[in-house]
């Protein structure tokens, strides 16, 4: 409070020491001040005027958004306001996508209507079948699906229409329809089997579950625990506000992109193993230790910093990531369908070991999304090449509600971050053979 009971002003006061200038910029909701209020701050008139400095951009809203929240320091997150462990508890994917792409949860109508559309717009161009005949046999199964994805866009040339809300309505049904169809083609590309093409009488999952696994018989119905187990690891992966690929896709979309083409980008970017590859990188690692023996000397490594604890850590929870907890029961319930994951023991023990170790507690490392993640999908009997791709999958849903909201947004502009020269200043050219 200010004097005699007044509300405080919402500014900040700068002093320039290098100008003696005294100035007084707005802080706005959520306790931001606006870069561009820095501009005035100049030696003179001919200065550009101050900029902020922030390389990853640890320390920066890029956008307003009413899709996600995450308060990292406690451990929360909702989809437009409702918490993820309601959610995970009693809501289905599709029902979730349509709460993250349109806003509120649906009326029944609304719903029967958002899953008929998914259902029928599930099978993809077979052009698509030839792209994906002449990748080799060996190809990650995510390239793939980046591909096929960013081949999308020549087949609906009209998804350039992107200010048209209609429009884009029809290619987000058809993105969300069709990702699990790439994704079990790229599968199946990869095993050299057959592709199996989607039955529309079957849900989301158990849908794409049939396109994976189906060989041999005419009617393969997945194990109702394993269908739900997976719906509920959609629900955590649907969105997650403004990570590395929800920022590419919003990137990419600001220069008016199409969609698949901003879509793909937005997966390259999950791809890597510090985000959506770390589940991957998990399980590699998990194999690599082998046994609770070899854990000493592993973590001996990651104490000296030759190595990450994969699966642990991110950049916004600084406590446990709630998504975690909810996967690491849903691993008990898959185990009691599938039979325990040897590799589960090694991830328990250095679970146990980091919550008490003095390098994990200090810098507030706890198991993120990834670290149980991958034992579940291993249980079910993906390969670890198909575990970005699974991530993907939901996470289509988030990147297309960043990307509308982006577009809506009347404050975004094409993307384009200053940057600070720091290189040589004018230089004559030399030529070749007069060069040292
Ligand atoms: N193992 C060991 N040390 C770690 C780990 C880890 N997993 N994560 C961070 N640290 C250490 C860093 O070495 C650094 O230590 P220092 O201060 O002594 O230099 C400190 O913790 C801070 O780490 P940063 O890298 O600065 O944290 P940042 O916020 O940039 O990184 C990230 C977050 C990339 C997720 C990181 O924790 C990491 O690499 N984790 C492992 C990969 C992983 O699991 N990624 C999945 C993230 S969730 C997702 O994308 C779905």
């Amino acid at each position: 409070m200010g004097e005699s009971g007044t509300e405080p002003r919402k500014t900040l006061s700068i002093r320039d020491n290098r100008t003696g200038k005294d100035y007084e910029v707005d802080i706005h909701e959520g306790d931001v001040v606006r870069a561009m209020d820095l501009r005035q701050i100049k030696v003179n008139d001919d200065d550009f005027g101050m900029m902020s400095y922030d390389p990853a951009f640890t320390n920066t809203a890029s956008t307003r958004s009413t899709i996600t929240e995450i308060d990292g320091g406690n451990g929360i997150l909702r989809y437009r306001g409702y918490p993820i462990e309601q959610l995970a508890e009693k809501s289905s994917f599709l029902e979730v996508a349509y709460l993250l792409l349109r806003g509120e949860l649906p009326s029944q109508d609304e719903l029967d209507d958002f899953v008929h559309n998914v259902t029928y717009h599930t099978y993809a161009h077979e052009n698509i079948i030839k792209l994906l005949r002449g990748f080799r046999y060996d190809a990650h199964t995510m390239g793939i699906v980046i591909s096929s994805v960013a081949a999308l866009s020549t087949f609906y040339p009209e998804a350039k229409e992107i200010h048209d809300p209609e429009n884009r309505w029809i290619q987000i049904i058809r993105l969300v329809a069709k990702m699990p169809t790439l994704a079990a083609f790229a599968y199946r590309h990869h095993r050299g089997l057959p592709y199996v093409y989607p039955e529309n009488e079957l849900s989301y999952t158990a849908n794409f579950l049939n396109m994976l696994f189906r060989i041999g018989v005419r009617d393969y119905r997945p194990n109702p625990v394993l269908e739900r187990a997976l719906d509920v690891l959609f629900i955590l992966h649907a969105d997650h506000e403004q990570n590395c690929s929800a920022t590419t896709m919003r990137t990419i979309g600001s220069s008016h992109a199409d969609p698949y083409s901003a879509l793909a980008g937005g997966m390259a970017a999950l791809y890597g193993p510090l985000h959506g590859g770390a589940n991957e990188a998990v399980l590699r690692m998990l194999t690599e230790i082998g046994s609770k023996d070899n854990i000493p000397d592993f973590m001996e490594s990651v104490r000296n910093g030759d190595r990450r604890l994969m699966g642990f850590g991110h950049r916004v929870y600084k406590a446990y990531d709630p998504r975690a907890s909810i996967i690491k029961k849903t691993a008990h319930e898959v185990f009691e369908v599938t039979g325990n994951n040897p590799l589960l023991e090694i991830a328990l023990e250095l679970e146990k070991i980091a919550l008490q170790e003095e390098y994990f507690v200090k810098r507030n490392l706890y198991p993120n999304v990834d670290f149980y993640s991958g034992l579940i999908y291993q249980a079910m009997g993906f390969p670890v090449e198909m575990f970005p791709v699974l991530f993907a999958i939901p996470r289509t849903v988030g990147w297309l509600a960043q990307w509308e909201e982006m577009l809506e947004d009347k404050e975004q502009k094409i993307a384009r971050p200053r940057q600070v020269y720091v290189g040589e200043g004018e230089r004559d050219y030399i030529p070749v053979d007069r060069r040292g």
